[in-house]
């Protein structure tokens, strides 16, 4: 993907004015705005249809930035100088004196921070006085965008800009790692657990029903395709998506590929445009074959659970 700075700067004018702007990432598009800006903050929740008590993941170029608005302790500075940037978000302590807008922390005292890889929103950070708020870019409840068209179909005119910056690589959203007492795998995503735990020296595991997972985005309906999916499934009944990880030799219109070498990395990589593409035919359900529970598997079959839930 070509840099071009002029694109790059137009999303700084609008951002600076306090208006939302669709933004690259390598794991998913972002809705961003200025994180230290109520009025901004405020729009991507209208935007977006989300839930107030949902926090946002505040996005920094460099950690002479993050330092005005967080805590830093040492397991992050050791996740940091292995992923970042990158598909990871650390959940640190607020800092007294940030100037981070209540809307994005729902008044909490803790802040998700992440910085991402993508040598376009880089670009974009590193010229703003601000760091950027910012959820994936979709409809509340809705499948992820992953690419500049997406987030167009998701909001049409209502955003004022898209920065165009190809399609996401990773394709999945950020891991999120809750670092405030003991660390905690709060989200599966885009760096894989077992990573994190050789790094930190620990046996972390994510816990889906764990109630003292404080992810409210978590607990719900989410990622939504609209209509329902089984799981697991050796063969598709009458006017059903078939979604495979390996090569068959059965084929058909209804038979979609996320890998056919059961690549789970690809097939993480491909999920969200899989869906999407499936949403806009005429399919009455979705049926996904067993996809092994290991690494980027755990993250798809997670994703797909919630999306299932429709
Ligand atoms: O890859 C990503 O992380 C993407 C790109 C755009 O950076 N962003 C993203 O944001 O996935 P969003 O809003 O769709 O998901 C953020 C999740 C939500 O489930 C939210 O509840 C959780 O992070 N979260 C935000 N702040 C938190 C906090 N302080 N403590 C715990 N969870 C938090
Ligand atoms: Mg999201």
């Amino acid at each position: 993907m070509k840099m071009n700075l002029s694109n790059i700067k137009k999303s700084k004018f609008y951002l600076d004015k306090n208006e939302c702007v669709g933004i690259p990432t390598e794991t998913v598009y972002g809705l961003a705005a200025n994180a230290y800006s109520q009025s901004a903050t405020s729009k991507i929740f209208r935007l977006k249809k989300r839930p107030k008590k949902n926090p946002l993941i505040v996005h920094y170029y460099n950690l002479k930035m993050l330092k005005n608005d967080c805590m830093l302790n040492e397991d992050f500075l050791k996740l940091y100088k292995k992923f970042s940037p990158g598909p990871i978000t650390f959940v640190l302590k607020l800092k007294k004196g940030s100037k981070i807008s209540k809307n994005v922390t729902n008044k909490k005292k803790t802040l998700a921070v992440r910085f991402p890889k993508h040598p376009i929103s880089r670009k974009l950070l590193k010229l703003l006085k601000y760091p950027l708020a910012a959820p994936s870019a979709n409809i509340s409840t809705k499948i992820s965008a992953v690419t500049s068209q997406d987030v167009k179909d998701e909001f049409g005119k209502k955003l004022k800009y898209i920065l165009d910056g190809g399609a996401s690589k990773v394709g999945l959203e950020s891991t999120i790692v809750g670092l405030i007492n003991k660390p905690q795998i709060l989200r599966l995503g885009g760096i894989e657990v077992k990573r994190i735990n050789k790094i930190l020296k620990t046996n972390l595991k994510y816990k889906r029903k764990d109630k003292t997972l404080i992810v409210p985005g978590q607990l719900k309906i989410h990622y939504s395709p609209g209509i329902p999916i089984r799981m697991n499934v050796n063969s598709p009944r009458l006017n059903e998506a078939f979604i495979l990880i390996k090569k068959k030799k059965t084929s058909g219109k209804n038979i979609y590929y996320l890998s056919k070498t059961k690549n789970l990395k690809e097939a993480a990589k491909n999920l969200y445009k899989t869906l999407r593409m499936i949403k806009n035919k005429k399919f009455k359900s979705i049926a996904v074959e067993k996809i092994p529970n290991v690494g980027f598997g755990e993250a798809i079959n997670d994703r797909l659970l919630r999306a299932a839930k429709f």
